[in-house]
């Protein structure tokens, strides 16, 4: 940058170091949030019943008495970052008193779909260790991803070898399905209607499954997933748990649901499960059925925040897995080339959608 002394483009770099220092500093809202949760402090508000003054917050929290000072720094960047709202209340209307958002509401410990496991599966630093070695990756090896780079192993290895790692990852991806699975059911019922089978391909330990068998009793669920993610777990009258590999074999049923499967994979892993997708609905013989996929259509407009939330999973995948988040077109060419005749796509999952796929 040619600097003269110009006060015009002295303001120009300012900004740009504010800009710098933005972005070195980003991860201070990620540690400020998971501190938060470490510490409880949403459900204690919760608990609380109504706003809480700082003075009640600090008298109930489990720290050490001398730090109480420190503690409003930390609610105030989690006002900031959208957590919390802070209102003077208390003594003459003077004391920072803090409401829960919708945000916080979703990070409460008792709450059904709770998103405390999935933050702390993502922030294990199992799982952030590896960013480390992003551009080693890059410049130097032939490992799949900078997760192997970094453990010499790739996720689903780690997940298979590892209890503590298959644990925190299954207990993250139900935490999920017990959102998604009450906005299907809820709102968007006719995505299961008329199905008498279903097979949840990656299905996990099986909540969405569960959820669906149950508010449909007539339709026939299995919960697919390699064998040490559905050892051990008991199936009832609609609902079966089946080990296997789904690029290998798909047990067959009238839809074949796949979430968060096709983004954990390439081009040419995602046609090889898709045409095991299609080869398991034709074996249901009704020469009718679909695929229904939950996962994130990557958009370049929009608003600011959905965008860096697609583009941070985007890298998450290029991190730890092998797939990507792939825009309308790059999944609409996978379809086809995997042999199906057409798609629906449904934008009424936040930041993902849901999209049927047909044979
Ligand atoms: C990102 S998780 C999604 C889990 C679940 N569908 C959900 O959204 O809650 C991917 C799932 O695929 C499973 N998986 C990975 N490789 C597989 C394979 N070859 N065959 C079957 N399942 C597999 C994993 O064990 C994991 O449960």
């Amino acid at each position: 940058m040619d600097l003269d002394n110009n006060g015009e483009q002295y303001t120009e770099l300012l900004q740009a170091q504010a800009h710098v220092w933005n972005h070195i500093f980003n991860f201070i809202n990620t540690m400020s949030l998971k501190c938060a949760v470490d510490l409880g402090i949403p459900d204690i508000i919760h608990n609380h019943g109504h706003p809480m003054t700082i003075t009640e917050l600090v008298a109930v929290l489990p720290i050490n008495a001398v730090k109480a000072p420190f503690v409003h720094r930390l609610m105030r960047i989690l006002v900031h970052s959208g957590f919390f709202t802070c209102q003077k209340l208390g003594k003459n209307n003077r004391e920072d008193s803090y409401f829960l958002t919708h945000s916080s509401r979703l990070l409460l410990k008792n709450e059904p779909m709770s998103a405390t496991p999935f933050l702390n599966a993502m922030l294990e630093p199992i799982l952030t260790k590896p960013w480390y070695h992003l551009a080693s990756w890059l410049q130097n090896d032939n490992n799949v991803n900078a997760f192997a780079t970094k453990h010499g192993t790739t996720f689903w290895e780690c997940a298979s070898g590892e209890p503590k790692c298959s644990h925190f990852f299954n207990n993250a991806m139900a935490s999920d399905s017990r959102l998604v699975s009450r906005v299907l059911i809820d709102n968007h019922r006719n995505v299961f209607e008329g199905l008498s089978s279903l097979v949840d391909v990656g299905g996990g330990t099986g909540t969405l499954a569960n959820a669906v068998a149950n508010a449909f009793p007539h339709l026939d669920c299995i919960v697919f997933d390699l064998p040490h993610v559905v050892a051990g777990l008991k199936g009832r009258k609609n609902l079966k748990y089946v080990a296997g590999d789904m690029f290998s074999e798909i047990p067959p049923a009238d839809a074949v649901l796949l979430k968060w499967i096709l983004h954990d994979w390439s081009d040419e892993e995602c046609l090889k499960i898709l045409e095991r997708c299609k080869e398991a609905i034709k074996k249901n013989g009704k020469g009718t059925g679909k695929v229904i996929i939950v996962d994130m259509v990557r958009k370049d407009e929009g608003d600011e925040e959905s965008i860096e939330t697609q583009l941070f999973f985007d890298m998450l995948m290029m991190v730890v897995t092998t797939g990507k988040e792939r825009n309308e077109e790059e999944l609409a060419k996978l379809f086809s080339e995997a042999g199906f005749s057409g798609y629906k796509l449904l934008p009424i999952l936040g930041v993902r959608s849901l999209i049927e796929v047909y044979p």
